[in-house]
């Protein structure tokens, strides 16, 4: 596949069940998201939990956050994907995980990666959030009208309820309240100023290694040059030389303790100015 056989454009809500595969299949391969969602390796069935509230997540980002803007990058019919397992003996766990989950994905879950919008099939995303800089309006944006405020705070109560009350079936919990508390010491040491974050990024474990994820992140260095701010990532060390390849530079470490038996997790923090 070259270059020219992708394109990329901002995502509406209906490539979020695309967006659900594509997390569920191949950001799962980010190992922070592995290891937050441990419980998805022992029962496929536990991802409906991962569907429900990302589905909800996703579609605040894309209709009531003006700062969020989700891109994707698509595919036509001429670019083949495989639709099954490769036949051979030396398949890696992590393949073998993604390739279950594609098939659960399909089957059980229902959800294509083929649009409705244009019948393409969606490869990779990346979920970029502006900090400390009022976004822009988007296509099907909401605005902050009375019913997305009702709407909003309706949703703050649910998800109140179910913090407290239901237990995810997706995720280690323990370690995912760690993470979170971690998480807001990091932020007030790294996210100051205006910046553009790059929360979230991934190629369909099917298509990596193509140029599809540096499309992803050119997006971003692009939009960021426009405004003149730097750009900011946490990601683990298997992917540090990725960002370094596209001019970023590691600025700090961010140590989760205890992740797992005792081993911490160090996440570099990258900046791109
Ligand atoms: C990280 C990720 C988005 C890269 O996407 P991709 O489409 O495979 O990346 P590209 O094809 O654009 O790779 C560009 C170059 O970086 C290299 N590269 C990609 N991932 C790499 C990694 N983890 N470590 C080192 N190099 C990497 C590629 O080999 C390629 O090198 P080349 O230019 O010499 O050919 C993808 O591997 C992915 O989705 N991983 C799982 C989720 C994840 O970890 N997301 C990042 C969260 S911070």
């Amino acid at each position: 596949m070259t270059p020219n056989n992708f394109s990329l454009r901002e995502a509406t809500t209906d490539d979020i069940p695309a967006l659900l595969s594509l997390l569920l299949t191949s950001f799962r391969r980010f190992p922070l998201f592995d290891i937050l969602y441990e419980p998805l390796h022992t029962n496929l069935d536990h991802a409906s939990d991962t569907i429900y509230f990302w589905r909800w997540r996703l579609k605040s980002s894309l209709l009531n956050n003006p700062s969020a803007v989700i891109v994707v990058a698509e595919v036509d019919h001429s670019v083949e994907i495989p639709l099954d397992l490769p036949a051979s003996s030396e398949i890696l766990q992590i393949d073998r995980d993604s390739w279950d989950m594609l098939r659960w994905v399909i089957s059980t879950a229902g959800l294509s990666q083929c649009t409705k919008v244009n019948g393409k099939t969606v490869v990779g995303f990346a979920i970029w959030k502006w900090e400390g800089i009022v976004g822009e309006y988007k296509e099907g944006y909401r605005g902050n009208s009375m019913v997305v405020r009702v709407e909003e705070t309706l949703m703050n109560i649910l998800s109140w309820l179910y913090k407290h009350f239901y237990t995810r079936k997706d995720q280690n919990v323990p370690l995912y309240k760690e993470y979170l508390l971690s998480e807001t010491e990091m932020e007030k040491q790294y996210h100051r100023g205006s910046f553009l974050l790059l929360d979230n990024l991934c190629t369909d474990f099917r298509m990596m290694g193509l140029g599809i994820g540096t499309a992803l992140v050119r997006w971003g260095i692009e939009s960021a040059s426009a405004k003149g701010v730097p750009i900011r990532t946490e990601t683990t060390e298997n992917n540090q030389a990725f960002y370094e390849k596209l001019g970023f530079l590691k600025i700090g470490e961010w140590i989760m303790s205890n992740v797992s038996d005792g081993v911490d997790m160090t996440l570099p923090i990258m900046e791109w100015i």
